[in-house]
């Protein structure tokens, strides 16, 4: 099975591109909506959730990591490589790739929350792949309760978007990385007010490629994945509103929600 983790809801925008990729693997998606969220917290903190979110599902029986999360990705992706011997994917490398790939003057944008801005993880993962490309950072921490509320439409939302664009407008990027799992939700919104001509990236999109590559070239890999249209759901708290917020990100309607236990692992 593929598990995938976030620190929430969001993370149901990148399964449901894996499932329009991967349609016939069995998926198992947790989301620790009892720590949610992951953007304003420490490396340290963020660092040991992500831990033990991946094991949780390593003890359901996943034989690989999709780490949904964007800022569990760019402040946990090297300690969980590390420490699991499973295969484990992030979301920014498949970005970036894809964002060095469309941009055609070298600056490229890049939004996302307080603490995968802090990281720098696009610059260090840029200056790798093609030294020439530029990125220019925006945190955006108002859009997540935003896109949760189902704000998406709604003019304030409008506003607050074009204040955080306006500076990557004026150094004139010409591709746009959506480097939060709530901000495909807000694309068409984003398109608007960037303009036609910068080209926007979606993880979730990119990360499925990605996966769906390793794949294709694992033999055993392939074999200890179970191909069975199955998608089970966990979250470490199931009070809240999950179902309704994430059958928004899904695209479908979420099933059975149970509750996990990530504090004894
Ligand atoms: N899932 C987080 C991300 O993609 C956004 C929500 C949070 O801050 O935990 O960065």
């Amino acid at each position: 099975m593929i598990g995938i983790f976030d620190s929430g809801v969001g993370g149901l925008s990148v399964m449901k591109e894996l499932i329009t990729t991967l349609p016939d693997y069995q998926i198992t998606y947790f989301g620790d909506t009892a720590r949610v969220p992951y953007g304003n917290k420490s490396k340290e903190t963020v660092t040991r959730y992500a831990l033990e979110d991946a094991n949780f599902l390593i003890k359901k029986g996943a034989k690989l990591i999709v780490v949904a999360c964007s800022t569990a990705t760019a402040l946990a992706l090297d300690t969980l490589t590390k420490k699991l011997d499973i295969p484990v994917i992030g979301v920014a490398e498949p970005s970036i790739k894809a964002a060095i790939e469309a941009t055609r003057n070298n600056k490229i944008g890049v939004i996302g929350t307080k603490g995968t801005i802090g990281s720098k993880i696009y610059q260090k993962l840029a200056k790798k792949i093609n030294p020439k490309v530029k990125i220019y950072p925006q945190s955006c921490p108002l859009l997540v309760p935003l896109v949760e509320e189902n704000w998406i439409k709604k003019p304030e939302t409008r506003r607050i978007l074009k204040k955080y664009l306006r500076p990557l407008k004026t150094a004139q990027v010409d591709t746009l990385i959506l480097g939060c799992t709530h901000y495909p939700l807000l694309e068409k919104t984003i398109q608007e007010i960037a303009g036609k001509r910068i080209t926007l990236i979606s993880p979730g999109k990119e990360t499925a490629k990605a996966v769906q590559k390793l794949i294709d070239n694992n033999s055993d890999l392939r074999k200890s994945l179970k191909k069975k249209k199955k998608y089970r759901f966990y979250a470490s708290d199931t009070s809240g509103e999950f179902k309704q917020i994430g059958n928004r990100f899904l695209g479908r309607r979420i099933g059975k929600l149970a509750k996990a236990n990530v504090e004894n692992l």
